[in-house]
């Protein structure tokens, strides 16, 4: 066959979530769509804040000549401005235009900086259970992805873990917090710790950031600052779910103002940005999104629908570590199998994401980007799949 061998093993990996796509069309038609509890999908349900219209008319307004010209592969420097201000505040950290670089979604960004870090070989580490694309991003760029647990019991760092997986080939380790799939919140004294363990390796090693979901948060909690936590850190970030944007791909990388080579690395990212193609993140949105710099989709509506779940799960009797945010839960699956027991609840016509998905078996997501009603509604269901899975044994 002509076609690369490593991309078709690559489609094959990551069929799951084709998989559940098709599932969900073949019993949305058996059934009707209102029959169907499609938990798979992290696609925000919510529209954009009311702010986006306005922002959206004055960027026409505005529309000088050349608006919609080629500009510097960085982006906007009144955009770039903007994003550093309020970057500054989340980071506890002053931050000029010169340290911001628009990118073409979180998913763009990530793929500059690896591409601006990594030679051949290289190693980053990455921490499960992980966004599933971390590995396909890695290995675009020559890497090599080095799989670390965090801890079972709430899904916090594994410190020791991630010392012991450090080597001399260690680029680079990818966070990501509020965390997909398990709504998990790095303490600021986990990434201190962190910050000490990477310091004392003798390469450098950079700390990347993966936070969209930064501002979707529960209960009062907060995302601790990386930069405050370590040197050599990058942030990567994007609107598609704080915005519910995430069609029109934007995003940005922030490095850390005190970060060693400083010129050259942001050089490189705005080199790489152009090279791999996104040339700059899309005109229209880059001015759109610095208009409204501080605002986000109601979160409340996502904390509801957290606790919704979270009721539901309990009366069925699943074990799960309440999201602190993203909206995601990760429950342990009652079978050790979790593909198997997906195939439980896909019975009971509800739709999650095995755990095996984000490198972390045992488990599976469920997304609550969706109506209360639907969570409300699909209680019998959940408990259906637990008496089935009880019945099927371990
Ligand atoms: C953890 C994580 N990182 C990155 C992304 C990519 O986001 P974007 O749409 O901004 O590219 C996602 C999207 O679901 C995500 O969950």
């Amino acid at each position: 066959m002509a076609i690369s061998k490593k991309m078709i093993a690559f489609a094959a990996q990551s069929s799951w979530i084709r998989k559940m796509f098709e599932e969900g069309v073949r019993l949305r038609a058996e059934h009707g769509a209102e029959n169907v509890f499609d938990f798979s999908l992290g696609n925000p349900d919510l529209p954009p804040p009311v702010q986006f219209d306005a922002a959206l008319q004055e960027a026409i307004a505005e529309a000088e000549s050349g608006a919609h010209s080629y500009m510097p592969n960085s982006g906007y420097p009144a955009v770039r401005t903007a994003v550093a201000r309020q970057i500054s505040r989340e980071q506890g950290m002053t931050l000029s235009l010169d340290e911001v670089l628009m990118t073409v979604g979180a998913a763009g960004g990530l793929n500059v900086v690896l591409k601006a870090l990594l030679d051949p070989g290289d190693e980053v580490i990455i921490l499960a259970p992980f966004f599933v694309e971390y590995n396909f991003y890695v290995d675009n760029h020559g890497g090599i992805s080095k799989i670390v647990n965090t801890k079972k019991a709430d899904f916090s760092l594994d410190l020791d873990a991630i010392a012991a997986a450090i080597g001399p080939q260690t680029k680079a380790l990818i966070v990501n917090s509020p965390n997909n799939p398990s709504g998990q919140i790095y303490a600021a004294a986990e990434l201190a710790e962190l910050g000490e363990i990477l310091n004392k390796a003798p390469q450098t090693i950079y700390l990347i950031a993966d936070e969209p979901y930064r501002k979707i948060v529960y209960d009062h909690h907060l995302v601790p600052s990386v930069f405050k936590a370590y040197r050599h850190s990058l942030v990567v970030s994007s609107y598609s779910k704080d915005l519910s944007l995430p069609g029109e791909r934007i995003g940005y990388i922030a490095v850390q103002p005190e970060i060693t080579g400083k010129a050259q690395l942001i050089n490189v990212m705005t080199m790489a940005n152009r090279i791999l193609g996104f040339v700059n993140a899309p005109a229209m949105i880059q001015r759109v999104v610095g208009k409204m710099q501080g605002v986000t989709v109601d979160t409340a509506i996502y904390a509801r629908r957290r606790d919704l779940f979270c009721q539901v799960l309990r009366a069925a009797s699943y074990q799960f570590v309440s999201p602190k945010g993203a909206f995601y839960i990760f429950p342990q699956s009652p079978l050790a199998d979790d593909t198997r027991f997906i195939g439980l609840l896909a019975q009971q016509r509800i739709l999650g994401v095995p755990g095996c998905g984000f490198g972390m078996t045992g488990y599976f997501r469920l997304a609550f980007c969706v109506e209360d009603d639907l969570i409300t509604r699909s209680a019998v269901g959940f408990k259906a799949a637990m008496l089935a899975a009880e019945s099927a044994g371990t």
